[in-house]
């Protein structure tokens, strides 16, 4: 049964994810009370949309610190003055085939806790395309078969920057100033961790799938060779057009999404176009594997 909300409005996209919030204004300094209600619709749809905000870097941190404390994305410049937002730009000259976040992903799933989610604030949208979709973890797990979702529950997978932030990774650009975003490799751009492929959500009790072909390498204990025929498998069942849901920016849209059930990708299909957002990352924890 859907929740009956009482202060604000919540309005599907999608069939399996995806929900726009209504009648919110998110720099207001609203009650815990509403607050109570944008966190139940985060959990319901595992991705809420706001439209019409103006929001300074100060707010744009303040809100989303409302979800938890925030990280300072590695590899990335952050903006000049605030570590913790990560400009997410591209200018009408650039040609690169790899935007950010242009495969599918969950936000740094390459570290040891992972973020919990991601606060994302839009200022300048193409007049088309650059729209970003979602997939909803939740139900890709459910959608498996009684003997695949058990042998998936005993499995654990590598995960790494390496192929995105590696000396030779794919948006390494060191600062060429074709670029609007400085993207460089670093410490730790070659480290593993090893997450479960089925993670349980902390707040909600519900099963996750927990791979994405942006940052899982192999099953722990498996070559690569040996790895990629189901990882392969499990990379498209995930994005199961059903699964997903597609959002169209205008300028002032935020989304809040949980990394922890959800993967997302941003479309490259806006050559010619300025777009600008950006993003600030909250903390999450390591994530829980099923207890067998
Ligand atoms: C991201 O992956 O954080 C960026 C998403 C987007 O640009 O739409």
């Amino acid at each position: 049964m859907t929740h009956q909300y009482k202060f604000i409005d919540v309005a599907p996209i999608a069939g399996s994810i995806g929900a726009e919030i209504k009648n919110v204004s998110l720099t207001d300094d609203f009650s815990t009370e509403v607050f109570d209600e944008i966190t139940h619709a985060f959990h319901e749809h595992a991705v809420i949309f706001f439209r019409g905000q103006e929001l300074t870097p100060e707010q744009h941190k303040s809100f989303s610190r409302r979800f938890g404390d925030l990280l300072e994305v590695p590899f990335v410049k952050a903006l000049e003055g605030h570590p913790e937002i990560l400009p997410v730009t591209r200018a009408a000259k650039e040609t690169s085939k790899r935007n950010f976040g242009g495969l599918w992903h969950s936000d740094m799933s390459y570290a040891a806790t992972p973020p919990l989610g991601s606060v994302l604030y839009s200022k300048v949208i193409p007049p088309v395309g650059g729209d970003t979709m979602w997939t909803n973890m939740y139900v890709a797990f459910e959608r498996l078969s009684p003997a695949m979702k058990n042998m998936l529950e005993g499995l654990n997978a590598v995960h790494s920057p390496v192929k995105s932030y590696g000396s030779n990774g794919v948006l390494i650009n060191n600062a060429d100033p074709a670029h609007k975003m400085d993207i460089q490799t670093g410490e730790g751009a070659d480290t593993e961790v090893i997450h479960p492929v089925v993670r349980i959500h902390p707040a909600t009790g519900r099963k996750a799938l927990y791979v994405n072909s942006t940052y899982t390498l192999r099953f722990e204990g498996m070559t690569e060779e040996e790895s990629a025929p189901l990882l392969n498998f499990l990379f498209s069942h995930c994005v199961r057009p059903e699964f997903t849901c597609r959002f169209r920016w205008t300028p002032g849209a935020v989304a809040v999404w949980d990394n922890r059930c959800t993967q997302h990708l941003a479309m490259n299909d806006y050559q010619g176009f300025d777009r600008e957002l950006y993003r600030t990352t909250i903390v999450g924890d390591r994530p829980i594997p099923v207890q067998k």
